[in-house]
């Protein structure tokens, strides 16, 4: 699908429903996170300030989860979307996790940043960190106490990337919103910037999102049965 004089350009979306079928959790289905831990509490610069220890807790656990974690179909089909589609191909993924990269994609954006980065709250110094983070560690930049923090945007803070998230969406020609409530802005808030750009855009998500009415399509079911599904038509149009 080529749009005259548009070079051709899909901005895909993600969100925690991709990563459902690899084993981890969604935040706001029934057994959500949200359901468990208080998101004030854990996700926040308030509860880290609080309780840092609680804070390494969750992340600790998630971090382990992720590790064992194997992409799924649904990863795996947006890595051949960007291999063999023939135009750009731009994932924007709210997911912390690395199973796009592992799936073999490789222009990713993590707007939520990554649960395999630590950052100093004090001075900003960023490094990968794949062991579990306590209130013991120094960083090894500004050597102050305390600061280590997973490198993951907290309710309160800024995405990141937005500048250039933005400047793809401006581009876009297909849009592809994956696994994703679309509850939580600014990435809920991409669809009506895609479509403002001419963009065709879809969800693909198990059930209806907050944002279903702006679809252009849309397709429901699990990610492993539609994304696969979808790439395969679409990379035939
Ligand atoms: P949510 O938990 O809000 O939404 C997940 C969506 O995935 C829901 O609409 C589910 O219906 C859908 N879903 C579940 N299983 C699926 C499957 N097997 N196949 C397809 N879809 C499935 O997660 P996000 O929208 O990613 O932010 O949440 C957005 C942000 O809110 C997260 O990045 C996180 C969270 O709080 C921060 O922590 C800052």
């Amino acid at each position: 699908m080529q749009q005259s004089g548009k070079r051709n350009k899909i901005v895909i979306l993600s969100g925690a429903g991709l990563s459902a079928e690899s084993g981890l959790g969604t935040f706001r289905d029934k057994d959500g996170l949200w359901t468990k831990f208080d998101l004030n509490e854990v996700a926040t610069p308030g509860g880290f300030e609080r309780n840092p220890s609680a804070v390494h807790e969750f992340y600790n656990l998630r971090r382990s989860l992720q590790i064992n974690a194997k992409p799924n179909a649904a990863h795996f089909a947006l890595a051949r979307l960007e291999q063999e589609y023939n135009g750009d191909v731009i994932t924007v993924t709210q997911n912390i996790d690395q199973l796009h990269e592992q799936a073999g994609s490789r222009n990713i954006i993590h707007m939520h940043g990554e649960i395999n980065k630590a950052k100093c709250a004090h001075c900003g110094h960023r490094e990968p960190w794949f062991e579990d983070l306590s209130t013991d560690l120094v960083c090894k930049n500004c050597r102050k106490p305390e600061g280590m923090r997973p490198d993951v945007v907290w309710f309160g803070e800024m995405p990141y990337f937005m500048d250039e998230i933005f400047h793809h969406l401006s581009k876009c020609t297909t849009f592809l919103s994956i696994g994703t409530s679309g509850t939580v802005y600014p990435a809920a808030g991409f669809v009506s910037e895609a479509n403002r750009s001419g963009a065709h855009s879809v969800e693909l998500n198990l059930e209806p999102s907050e944002g279903v009415s702006e679809f252009s399509e849309v397709i429901h079911g699990k990610a492993t049965e539609i994304v696969p599904a979808f790439v395969d038509r679409f990379l035939k149009t």
